[in-house]
């Protein structure tokens, strides 16, 4: 299939690597149902059925996808998750094979409550280019614009790295903001930034969406810190690799058993993970359709002949970034969510 307008032709002797479809093109389709399906239970209090709509639908049109796709970051284990599960294949099975992250609704709560920035996200990349978190569930997070990326470094204290961004930004520490989890395990670190004089914006959950609107340049947040998913980080990375900034990430054990388990399989607690280590290679893709209204996407509307949906649509290797908005008619809704 030949390449689309956008990439750069390969330098003379060059080889392209497959694959070469713009498969982001392809998966928004997916993560467009997933909305779809989930946002039916905004507000509903329900976060396990909103995430099983989303699950449900994401799993149908992902069969669709003409590809040989391994679920890397899935819904957890083969008897815990009947679908999405962490070594499920996907696909058809035709080329190319490539591994798969999904996250059918980011942000359960935050559907279940209606609160903003919840999304439907899968990323793609190469067949063993993806991170495999391993028994670890969090990993320690940084995240920030190009501008800023250079200072990510977990080893240095949190007021220092503040102080340092304020002198890149040319302003004073008081007009940094920092995005954060609002959890407490982040209590030290809150104080830090309190004390430093810098600003913290606290979210109740979803930092794949925070992480996007913390390496866009001239956004309301200058850094994303704090721990999170682990799974979430590896999507974050997929996602950072095509719009740009970076993103730095340390695993971070739950307790001794964690910490002893994740040792034994080979892991390195100390080692500083960016982008390009967490997500390999040069050709990530990545989709999200918002579910509710964000920062970054708007959720699913609806209207008398349908709903509408936001979604991102990235792929690193040729950089292009799209934003798509789609029209969806009512009767492919009521097949999708059991619309009344
Ligand atoms: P879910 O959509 O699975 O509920 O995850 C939301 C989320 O807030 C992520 O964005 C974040 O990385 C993780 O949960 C944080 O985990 P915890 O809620 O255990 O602190």
């Amino acid at each position: 299939m030949a390449p689309e307008p956008e990439e750069p032709s390969p330098a003379a002797g060059a080889t392209v690597d497959a694959p070469d479809r713009n498969l982001a093109l392809e998966l928004v389709r997916v993560t467009e149902v997933a909305a779809l399906a989930s946002a039916r239970w905004v507000g509903h209090g329900d976060k396990e059925s909103a995430d099983q709509a989303a699950v449900d639908a994401m799993r149908l049109l992902l069969d669709t996808v003409s590809m040989d796709g391994i679920v890397v970051i899935g819904e957890g284990e083969k008897d815990e998750a009947p679908m999405l599960y962490n070594g499920e294949r996907i696909g058809n099975g035709s080329a190319p094979e490539v591994d798969i992250a999904v996250d059918p609704l980011e942000g359960t709560s935050l559907t279940a409550k209606g609160f903003p920035s919840a999304l439907s996200v899968i990323a793609l990349a190469e067949r063993g280019a993806m991170f495999d978190p391993g028994p670890c569930f969090y990993m320690q997070k940084m995240a920030a614009s190009d501008e800023l990326a250079h200072l990510l470094d977990l080893d240095r204290p949190l007021p220092e790295t503040l102080g340092l961004i304020a002198k890149e930004k040319g302003t004073d520490v008081r007009d940094v903001t920092v995005v954060m989890l609002d959890r407490p395990r982040h209590e030290k670190a809150t104080r830090e930034i309190r004390e430093a004089g810098a600003r913290i914006r606290f979210i109740s959950d979803g930092d794949v969406s925070a992480a996007l609107l913390a390496v866009t340049e001239r956004s309301p947040v200058d850094l994303l810190w704090g721990i999170g998913g682990t799974p979430e980080g590896v999507i974050t990375a997929a996602a950072v690799k095509c719009i740009g900034g970076q993103l730095v990430g340390r695993l971070w054990p739950r307790d001794e058993d964690e910490r002893r388990a994740a040792l034994d399989a080979g892991y390195d607690l100390e080692e500083q993970l960016d982008r390009d280590r967490l997500v390999t290679g040069h050709d990530a893709f990545f989709a999200a359709t918002g579910v509710t209204d964000g920062d970054v996407l708007q959720g699913v509307r609806y209207s008398s002949s349908g709903a509408t949906t936001e979604s991102l649509v990235m792929r690193s290797r040729s950089g292009t970034v799209r934003r798509v908005k789609a029209e969806h008619d009512r009767s492919k809704l009521r097949e999708l969510s059991g619309e009344r």
